[in-house]
């Protein structure tokens, strides 16, 4: 087995996303170089859309974690002496070099996970490179505090970066979801490698090539392969310093534990199920298009922070459910790369049978109604395609599991409700605490829900997804620790040093 193989990759944009997807092929990126697994073990990597492999990705295991965390420690160390502005600026760089891949980038994500390009995975390219601009910029702030402690005292703290930074990633929205992670983790002067999530590795290599052209090598690595194979070994090791992790709550456990063992700090960020709280004072229709895109139906409802819980006050209740129904019916469902798709496929074979378990159990439970919406694609080329119909469902009881459970799939619960204090409690009474949002006119109950709801983001009359600046993260079980903000940057990837100096 050769250590290293020669890239086939282009550096120019392309437009071909099957054959970057072939090119890609076979490949961890660690040291600066695309590299085959040490075992020469591959998996398939297959369009969700067609159900055809479009390209086989290398199976991380323990050797590799091994080469490529040992790589970052190495790296590491120059990497931190550099001025932290200056390591901005080439994150910033780094940046500059993917808004020219936009198009290539959304056109691969669209084939790896079956997300319209549209609607959802030309947003989530220009993500990246937002992400990636903002944190740049933040070089200058890695900074400390002095403290008047004593006279003919210096009393200083200084920031430091943690080490290797070891990050898990999923599949749902894998490039902001990684971005979120390295960028501050680079710009506060620590190392990466990430663990791709097996549904959706090549995008992010993509990703992770582009940035080797402008960063030290070393510095960004990336890894794909299974969750307890590769991902276990990467929390494991005893030179990652930090663990980010985003995915599921029972993995986020096993995560939590292996870094308790090691007394490492870790992050979790570990997905929800949102209430969306409707008044009958609200604007109609701007709450019924906020609902739409809350519920993240062209994402297949993939989302950690999906509207999964809709409480609409009675008097507009009817009309709502009415108005929800009329506006999915009228989505597309279709071939991700076609401009004219609004809604594309669910990831993989698991997802579509979990979620389709839970329709049938809502279909099957007594005096629910579930309302099938969007036509099913059909072009026989997409018949293999893992295609599920929206469905809304009403009637449901509280206790239900398409209440209380994630259902990570096209499935939204609707309720009406009389009382505020009966919503309120009945939206704080889940597990979860990723997201709310409360639509009113009323600014007064608005700002007092916010206030009382159990959420790490709580929105009034808008329902935005993760912006850059903002702090991002569950309490609950939907996570521990922050994204996307300064202040998350400088409490989850540095420590801080006190040093005194006494000159008496
Ligand atoms: P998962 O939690 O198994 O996978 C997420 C990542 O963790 C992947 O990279 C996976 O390889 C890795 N992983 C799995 N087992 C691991 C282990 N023992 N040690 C280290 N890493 C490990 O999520 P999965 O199976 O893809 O989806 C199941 C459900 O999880 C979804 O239906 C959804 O409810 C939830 N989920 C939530 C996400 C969020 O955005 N918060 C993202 C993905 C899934
Ligand atoms: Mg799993």
């Amino acid at each position: 087995m050769p250590d290293t193989h020669l890239t086939q990759t282009p550096y120019e944009p392309t437009l071909d996303e099957r054959a970057l997807a072939r090119a890609l092929s076979g490949s961890h990126l660690i040291g600066g170089k695309l590299v085959p697994a040490r075992s020469g073990k591959t998996f398939a990597v297959v369009n969700p859309a067609t159900g055809e492999e479009v390209a086989r990705a290398a199976e991380g295991d323990e050797a590799d974690v091994d080469a490529a965390v040992r790589n970052a420690a190495e790296a590491q160390k120059l990497w931190a002496k550099m001025p932290a502005r200056k390591r901005g600026a080439l994150v910033a760089q780094c940046s500059a070099l993917i808004k020219t891949h936009v198009e290539e980038i959304a056109r691969l994500i669209a084939l790896e996970t079956g997300k319209a390009l549209r609607t959802e995975s030309r947003v989530e390219a220009n993500t990246v490179a937002d992400v990636l601009e903002f944190f740049g910029g933040l070089g200058g702030e890695i900074k400390g505090e002095s403290v008047p402690f004593a006279p003919n005292v210096l009393s200083v703290t200084v920031r430091e970066p943690l080490g290797v930074v070891g990050a898990i990633i999923p599949w749902n929205v894998p490039l902001l979801l990684m971005t979120l992670k390295i960028a501050p983790a680079l710009v506060a002067g620590n190392t990466v490698v990430v663990k791709s999530a097996e549904e959706a590795p090549l995008t992010v290599l993509r990703i992770c090539e582009l940035m080797n052209r402008v960063l030290p090598p070393g510095c960004f690595n990336m890894l794909s392969g299974f969750g307890p194979e590769c991902g276990g070994p990467l929390v494991a090791h005893p030179e990652v310093k930090k663990v980010t992790f985003t995915g599921s709550v029972p993995v986020g456990r096993i995560v939590a534990k292996a870094a308790a063992e090691k007394l490492i700090p870790v992050t979790l960020e570990l997905g929800g199920k949102s209430p969306m709280i409707i008044f009958a004072d609200c604007d109609f229709e701007k709450t019924v298009a906020g609902a739409l895109t809350s519920m993240r139906f062209t994402r297949q409802g993939q989302s950690c922070t999906a509207a999964s819980r809709i409480y609409v006050e009675r008097p507009i209740y009817d009309r709502f459910v009415a108005a929800m129904a009329e506006r999915v019916d009228a989505m597309v469902m279709g071939d991700p790369l076609d401009e004219k798709t609004d809604i594309g496929t669910i990831i993989s074979d698991d997802q579509m049978s979990r979620v389709k378990g839970f329709i049938a159990e809502g279909l099957a439970t007594a005096g629910a109604i579930g309302r099938a919406c969007s036509a099913m694609p059909k072009d026989p080329a997409l018949a293999k395609g893992k295609f599920i119909q929206p469905h809304i469902f009403t009637n449901l009881p509280a206790s239900s599991r398409l209440v209380t459970e994630e259902i990570f799939g096209p499935v939204t619960c609707i309720f009406p409700f009389d009382d505020a204090e009966a919503v309120l409690a009945a939206a704080n009474d889940s597990e979860y605490g990723l997201a709310a949002s409360v639509w009113t006119n009323n600014l007064k109950i608005g700002l007092e829900f916010a206030h009382r709801l159990e959420a790490g983001l709580v929105q009034i009359n808008q329902n935005l997804v993760v912006q850059a600046n903002l702090s991002y993260g569950g309490v609950k079980s939907s996570g521990l620790g922050k994204e996307a903000s300064l202040e998350s940057m400088l409490e989850h990837f540095t420590h801080k040093k006190t040093i005194m100096m006494n000159y008496a």
